[in-house]
């Protein structure tokens, strides 16, 4: 089958390579001329664990392409997906100007019939509305007929859950289309649901704000454990046990980022205010969230009073791991907030840095390695949790630091491992402290 994605970013370029492992000839367009310059030689603009294996296999193989120009890029193609940003407008919603414009792009170049699929996250009513887009804009003889097929990729293992998708949904009054796009994913044997448009759109908002409100829920569970003296961690698991419950999605920490959650929730929240149904619970989500991710700064100045003058080392940027994605991380307001205290920030990730350096700047510094980071430091904040982190030598790093002591944002570190370490005072959330003093005897 013959492809066209537009846009080329964390969706749309994994959608395309996977479409193309999977036989199809895949043309993705994207109107970032550098991106696609690096894209035709192999050059992956994102970190994605084996993206760059599968770009270059299918580029090699002749089914994959790049292009800016959309009348070569459209010309041939069965089914056009679009994958262009939605991200949050100024009014909370969601800024449907990029959208909008692939729309106008597509009516424009587009010479014959064809199935126009959305695979951005999309406000309900959307595919409505830029349906009438398409029909407007393009030849009076084209007939375009829609689907909504919501993505649930994750950064950091986006080709996986693009292989191996829990399910495809197919949203579309139009059975002809729905089939045809049914036969496009047919390779993956993923379990697909066909629903109407709407639905298609509301799954996708309803699933995201339901993640987003499952991490605020435990977030509140762990700083409720921390005042009584329990251990979220524990909770977790006598929770997940319960099949009703489910383990999964409950790790407690300093609160949900990235390009997603964040959006979506407000954008959720938005198309029910609209609606007159007030969705009252999404404002806690969202407040939960924004009240966690000052939780590490807050637990630092309780220990060590003004931080003015402290030199912090910041252990990760991204706001997850095996991602470069800067969008939203926790860490940017953690970076503003130390920086606006006077605080000293010196921080390390193992592959966002020159992407946080973009969106957080000059207010702090950046090292090379997580011991130089920590060089000296009064504390450390575990921002990220990065495998690398999890798996460091903690009593080397905490030997070069002033204070050895650690706020663990993502509970990265278990009992025996903290005992390895001479001294320490541990942080995480949602557990008891632990304080390690004079443990020499025991190395
Ligand atoms: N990132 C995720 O994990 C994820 C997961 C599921 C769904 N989504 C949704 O998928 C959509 C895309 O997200 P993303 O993270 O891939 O965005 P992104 O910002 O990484 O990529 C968007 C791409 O679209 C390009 N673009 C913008 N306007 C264009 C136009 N008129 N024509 C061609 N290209 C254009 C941009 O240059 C960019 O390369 C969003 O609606 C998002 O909510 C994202």
């Amino acid at each position: 089958m013959k492809i066209t994605v537009v846009g080329t970013g964390y969706v749309g370029l994994s959608t395309g390579v996977c479409l193309a492992e999977i036989g199809h000839h895949v043309v993705c367009i994207d109107i970032d001329e550098r991106k696609i310059k690096n894209l035709l030689t192999g050059i992956s603009p994102i970190y994605e664990p084996g993206l760059e294996e599968l770009l270059t296999k299918n580029i090699q193989a002749g089914r994959l392409l790049f292009t800016t120009f959309h009348l070569e890029g459209l010309k041939a193609a069965d089914i056009i997906i679009i994958a262009v940003g939605t991200p949050q407008g100024d009014d909370g919603g969601a800024d449907l100007s990029y959208i909008e414009q692939a729309a106008k792009d597509i009516a424009e170049h587009l010479q014959h019939d064809a199935i126009v699929v959305i695979k951005s996250t999309v406000p309900v009513g959307t595919n409505d509305y830029i349906k009438k887009i398409l029909e407007e804009r393009s030849k009076k003889d084209i007939t375009i007929k829609m689907v909504s097929n919501p993505e649930f990729l994750r950064q950091g293992s986006a080709l996986n859950d693009t292989m191996h998708a829990d399910r495809i949904i197919i949203g579309s009054d139009n059975e002809e289309a729905a089939k045809k796009v049914e036969e496009m994913y047919l390779p993956l044997q993923v379990p697909i649901l066909f629903t109407t448009v709407r639905s298609a759109e509301m799954i996708k908002y309803a699933s995201n704000a339901f993640l987003a409100t499952k991490i605020s829920y435990i977030n509140e569970i762990a700083n409720l454990c921390e005042a009584v003296g329990a251990d979220v961690q524990d909770v977790v698991k006598g929770m997940g046990k319960d099949k009703r419950i489910g383990g999964a999605f409950l790790n407690p920490g300093i609160g949900y980022g990235g390009s997603c959650f964040p959006k979506d929730v407000k954008a959720l929240l938005k198309t029910a205010t609209i609606h007159g149904t007030h969705f009252s619970m999404l404002k806690e989500t969202i407040a939960i969230n924004e009240n966690q991710q000052h939780l590490l700064v807050k637990k630092a100045i309780h220990r060590l009073g003004d931080l003015k003058g402290k030199k912090v080392a910041m252990l990760g940027l991204s706001f997850k791991p095996e991602t470069d994605d800067m969008r939203e991380a926790p860490s940017i307001k953690i970076a503003r907030s130390l920086s606006q205290m006077g605080v000293n920030v010196v921080a390390y990730d193992p592959i966002a840095t020159n992407n946080a350096k973009r969106v957080i700047g000059d207010i702090i510094q950046y090292a090379n390695t997580a011991f130089e980071a920590v060089d000296g430091a009064d504390t450390v904040f575990i921002v990220t949790e990065w495998e690398e982190f999890k798996q460091i030598d903690l009593r080397r790093l905490l030997q070069k630091m002033k204070e050895p002591i650690i706020f663990d944002g993502r509970n990265c570190y278990g009992i025996e491992k903290l005992k390895t370490c001479e001294a320490l005072e541990y942080y995480p959330i949602g557990k008891p402290a632990v304080v390690i003093k004079n443990n020499n005897e025991k190395q």
